[in-house]
């Protein structure tokens, strides 16, 4: 690498670094219900402008009616299909958010679960925000940015051979 693109790296991983910490420890601003909605605003033009906030269909397959039937949607027709469950939390802002679940452990191949292939889970990271009442006043919050990674599909993989 180039003087340049390490002083890039650098200075990249320094921000990445200040948003982390802000966002483990940083400062406790209490925050009143007004102030509140406004951040929970912005937060949500952010949200509404993820491809993770579509709220998706939930179904209950298993993996060998998942076998029998491989038509519609991604997850259905994908090798190693998922489902969608909503994750709950009430101290997050957003509160629910769609997970997705590997339906197999191995993958389908000629209709069949195949396990000398492994269905494995795709994570994206998500910006979201956690709530908790201000020690000092119950009435107000404070209000952190977190990270956390959403798991949004699966993938048909290899297993990890031990040679
Ligand atoms: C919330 O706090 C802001 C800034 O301190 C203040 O202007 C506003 O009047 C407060 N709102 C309520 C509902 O207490
Ligand atoms: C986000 O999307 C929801 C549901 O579609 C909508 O009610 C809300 O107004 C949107 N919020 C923003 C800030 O865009």
């Amino acid at each position: 690498m180039t003087r340049a693109v390490l002083q890039t790296v650098f200075v990249g991983a320094l921000l990445l670094l200040g948003e982390r910490t802000s966002a483990a420890g940083g400062k406790r601003r209490c925050i009143n219900s007004s102030q509140l909605d406004r951040r929970v605003r912005q937060y949500y033009e952010y949200w509404n402008a993820t491809s993770i906030s579509k709220v998706l269909a939930q179904d209950a397959r298993t993996c060998a009616q998942a076998a029998t039937d491989m038509q519609g949607n991604v997850e259905r027709r994908s090798l190693s299909p998922w489902k969608h469950y909503i994750d709950h939390d009430v101290n997050r802002i957003p509160p629910k958010i769609s997970f997705a679940k590997c339906l197999c452990r191995g993958c389908i191949l000629r209709k069949k679960e195949q396990n000398d292939y492994n269905s494995v889970t795709v994570f994206s990271e998500l910006m979201v925000l956690k709530k908790t009442p201000c020690p000092s006043d119950p009435q107000q919050y404070v209000v952190r940015k977190g990270y956390i990674q959403v798991p949004v599909a699966c993938t048909c993989v290899v297993p990890k051979y031990v040679k």
